[in-house]
């Protein structure tokens, strides 16, 4: 198969700056779970990386679990539609739920996640994000644990793909626009 590297403008964060920052997150996310089991509920797919490092990472307990929507298909705008692909294996009532996500963009995937998962009555639902872009702000999403805030452009790797590729590559890229256009 063709190599990644040659589809990619810019680098924005090597492995070795989004290591350093899971660290931290999971620094953060011990001390404040430090009395309290916390519930790690991944969104496939693109949360498979920041979940594997994230919860690698802490020094305390956690569970895991996972479900899978998708709302970009094979496009680079989000659908606006959110497909729900996948439920969570277990009950979260009365669990300390933290959703990981690899992204915010739009915010719609989570607006429409937390929700559902909010009906399910958590003991408490929070939020850690790799990555968020600016537009993000404009859903309102209570973020309590996030990466980089980072520019508005097309972004692939660290679990971020287009098209289904990319999600190998180990650090984050502004994909080239004559790979889409
Ligand atoms: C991507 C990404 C987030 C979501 C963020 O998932 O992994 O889940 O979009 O975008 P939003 O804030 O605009 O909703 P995608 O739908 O591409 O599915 P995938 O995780 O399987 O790639
Ligand atoms: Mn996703
Ligand atoms: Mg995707």
């Amino acid at each position: 198969a063709d190599a990644i590297a040659g589809d990619l403008t810019t680098v924005l964060y090597t492995p070795d700056q989004i290591r350093e920052r899971v660290g931290e997150l999971a620094r953060d996310i011990d001390r404040d779970y430090a009395d309290k089991d916390v519930l790690l509920v991944g969104v496939l797919n693109g949360a498979v990386m920041v979940m594997a490092d994230l919860c690698r990472a802490m020094q305390s307990h956690c569970e895991m679990d996972w479900m899978a929507v998708s709302s970009y298909g094979s496009g680079t705008k989000s659908s606006g539609v959110v497909r729900f692909l996948k439920d969570l294996s277990a009950d979260i009532h009365d669990r300390h739920v933290l959703v990981v996500e690899d992204i915010i963009d739009t915010g719609l995937t989570l607006n429409w996640l937390l929700s559902n998962l909010t009906s399910r009555g958590p003991a408490s639902l929070e939020v850690a994000a790799m990555f968020r872009k600016p537009d993000a702000m404009q859903t309102d999403i209570d973020c309590k644990y996030v990466g980089f805030d980072i520019p508005g452009e097309f972004v692939v790797g660290y679990g971020l793909d287009f098209d289904g590729k990319y999600r190998n590559y180990d650090g984050l890229a502004i994909l080239d626009p004559r790979v889409y256009n």
